[in-house]
């Protein structure tokens, strides 16, 4: 066998022991098979063997640099919250919407779970005077976060760690409200998720969730079913205005502008964005872009 062939398939062995670890009799072999799925989609689209590799090299980089920047303005226009330095689609009309549904008061706890590098929970708390908790997989994006907690003002009053929000380390009943911004639909296991993220909360506590539907085979098609069997009563849930043809337009500029992206940001960086881009596009019209708050059933 050629190095490159020993490669590719010590690569595939991997791929398939992270994606079909040792047999759970717990997982349903419907989350067994979405899971596969998942690990097959980073492998085989984007290159990677893990999720988690991907945003490494996303977070990895010092500045997205102007061109992306330049993207964003362009298709987002006011909406555009660049305080943020999301890795997602928040707009300022969504912040005002998870600043009213967390509603804390001051000195209370918000966690934001995938935080990314934690512009959004740093921005929600820094408005609610509220203490913030941030957990993301990535550590690059977690040093980041951490760098940005003066930005915020929000020295003492903000911290950052890096944590699967599948398995989460915090105490039953810590938050007063969580959120989880544009990640909740890539993660393989979103019962456990929401079974995790309703332990740290504390009773009749809001959870806001922004995410995708997708009307396609194996994915999420409404998250009321399981978000009630995880032990959460939904209050609000809407499509958000204007979401489509905002993403269209940010993957069609992304693509356009491959070669600038690539320089500015760095060929690994750039190749997310770019494989996300060309794989969402074609099904974009099967997807819903939706604000979930749903609170934790009282006991
Ligand atoms: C599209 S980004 C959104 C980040 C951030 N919420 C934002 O809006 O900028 C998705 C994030 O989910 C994180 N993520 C994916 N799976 C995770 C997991 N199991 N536990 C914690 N974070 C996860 C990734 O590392 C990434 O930062």
């Amino acid at each position: 066998m050629t190095s490159s062939r020993c490669k590719h398939a010590t690569l595939v062995v991997t791929v398939i022991r992270k994606t079909l670890p040792q047999p759970n009799p717990t997982m349903s072999t419907k989350r067994y098979i979405a899971r596969f799925f998942s690990g097959l989609y980073w492998f085989l689209i984007q290159g990677r063997t893990s999720m988690k590799q991907s945003f490494e090299d996303v977070y990895g980089i010092n500045d997205v640099g102007p061109t992306f920047r330049g993207i964003y303005r362009d298709v987002f226009g006011d909406e555009y919250a660049e305080e943020i330095d999301h890795c997602g689609f928040t707009t300022k009309t969504d912040l005002a919407s998870i600043v009213q549904a967390v509603g804390l008061s001051p000195d209370e706890r918000l966690a934001d779970f995938a935080c990314g590098r934690g512009g959004n929970g740093l921005y929600v708390a820094r408005t609610l005077n509220a203490e913030l908790r941030g957990l993301d997989l990535s550590e690059a994006a977690i040093q980041i976060a951490t760098r940005r907690i003066s930005e915020f003002e929000m020295e003492g009053r903000a911290v950052f760690q890096a944590g699967d929000i599948r398995a989460l380390p915090f105490k039953d009943r810590e938050f007063d409200a969580a959120m989880c911004v544009d990640s909740l639909y890539m993660i393989p296991d979103k019962q456990a998720v929401l079974r995790e993220v309703a332990r740290v909360l504390k009773p009749g506590k809001p959870f806001v969730i922004l995410t995708w539907e997708f009307d396609i085979p194996f994915a999420v098609k409404d998250y009321r079913p399981i978000l009630d069997e995880c032990g959460f009563d939904v209050q609000e849930y809407r499509e958000i205005d204007g979401w489509l043809e905002r993403q269209r337009g940010i993957f069609e500029k992304i693509l356009a502008n491959k070669d600038a992206l690539v320089r500015e940001m760095g060929k690994r960086a750039a190749a997310v964005w770019i494989n996300v881009s060309k794989t969402e596009l074609p099904k974009i019209e099967k997807m819903r872009r939706v604000f979930i708050v749903a609170t934790t059933k009282e006991a």
